[in-house]
C-alpha cells in the first residue's frame, strides 16, 4: 500500500468563550451528565430514526488510531431481526450463566440483579449492535481499534442521553453470533449492543453510588 500523500491544512473551527460561561456550561454538562443511568426496561414507543442517525453522525466524529474510524454501527428496529438478536442472546446468556462465567465474575453482577433473559433486545425500538472493523477486503489495518470504538461509543452513549433517549451498554459474551445476525463479514468483530428508546414506565435502576471527584482526580 501507497502512503497517503501530506492533507492539505484547514483552519480550526473554535470559538474561544469566557471563562465564567466555559465553568457555567462545563458544570451544567456534568451534571446532565449524572443523570445517565443504563437502563434494561423499556417502552416499545419507536424513537425517531433521525436522533439515532444524528447520535451515530456524532459517534463518528471521534478520534480513531491514524483516523481510520474503525467502527460500524448497525441499527436494528426489524421486529424480527430483533427477535432473532433475542433468541440468538439468551442461548448465550444462558450457558454464561450456567456454567460459563465464574463465581468471581457473578459475584460482582450479583447487585445489578441480572439473569441469562434480555427481553430488552426485543422490547426496545432500535439496538445499536457496534463492531470493530479489522483488516478486509475492503477495510485497511486500524490501529488502536477498542480504544477508538470505546472512545466512539462513549460519544454515542452521551449523544442518546443527550436527545433524551436511554440505552444499556450490553456485552453479551461470547459475541460472535451478531455476526449473523447482522449480517456483517468476519473482519468485522461484534464490540457492543445498545437497545435505544424510552424507559418502560415502571423501570427502575439500582441505587449505585459515583466516586466522588477527589478518589478518581488527582491533582499535582
Ligand atoms: C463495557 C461495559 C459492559 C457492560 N455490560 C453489561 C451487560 O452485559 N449487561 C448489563 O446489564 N449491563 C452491562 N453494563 C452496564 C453496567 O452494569 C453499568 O454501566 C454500571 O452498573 C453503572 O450503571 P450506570 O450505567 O447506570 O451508571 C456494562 C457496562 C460497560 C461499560
Amino acid at each position: 500500500m501507497t502512503h497517503a500523500h501530506l492533507l492539505p491544512r484547514v483552519p480550526i473551527q473554535h470559538r474561544r468563550r469566557q471563562p465564567a460561561d466555559m465553568v457555567r456550561e462545563a458544570e451544567e454538562f456534568a451534571e446532565r451528565m449524572a443523570q445517565r443511568r443504563s437502563v434494561r426496561d423499556f417502552a416499545p414507543d419507536p424513537v425517531p430514526e433521525k436522533v439515532i442517525e444524528a447520535a451515530i453522525r456524532a459517534a463518528s466524529t471521534a478520534p480513531s488510531g491514524a483516523n481510520v474510524q474503525p467502527w460500524r454501527f448497525v441499527v436494528l428496529t426489524d421486529p424480527a431481526r430483533k427477535r432473532r438478536l433475542r433468541e440468538a442472546a439468551e442461548a448465550e446468556e444462558r450457558a454464561f450463566y450456567d456454567h460459563r462465567a465464574s463465581t468471581e465474575w457473578l459475584g460482582a453482577i450479583s447487585g445489578l440483579g441480572t439473569d441469562w433473559q434480555k427481553p430488552f433486545l426485543e422490547t426496545a425500538p432500535a439496538v445499536i449492535v457496534v463492531f470493530e472493523v479489522h483488516q478486509g477486503p475492503h477495510s485497511p489495518k486500524p490501529y488502536y481499534v477498542k480504544e477508538s470504538v470505546g472512545i466512539a461509543v462513549g460519544v454515542l452513549i452521551t449523544a442518546l442521553h443527550h436527545a433524551g433517549l436511554v440505552t444499556l451498554t450490553h456485552t453479551p459474551s461470547p459475541m460472535r453470533f451478531l455476526n449473523e445476525v447482522c449480517e456483517r463479514p468476519r473482519e468485522e468483530r461484534p464490540y457492543v449492543v445498545m437497545p435505544v428508546g424510552y424507559p418502560a414506565p415502571d423501570a427502575r435502576v439500582p441505587d449505585l453510588a459515583r466516586k466522588p471527584l477527589d478518589e478518581v482526580m488527582i491533582r499535582w
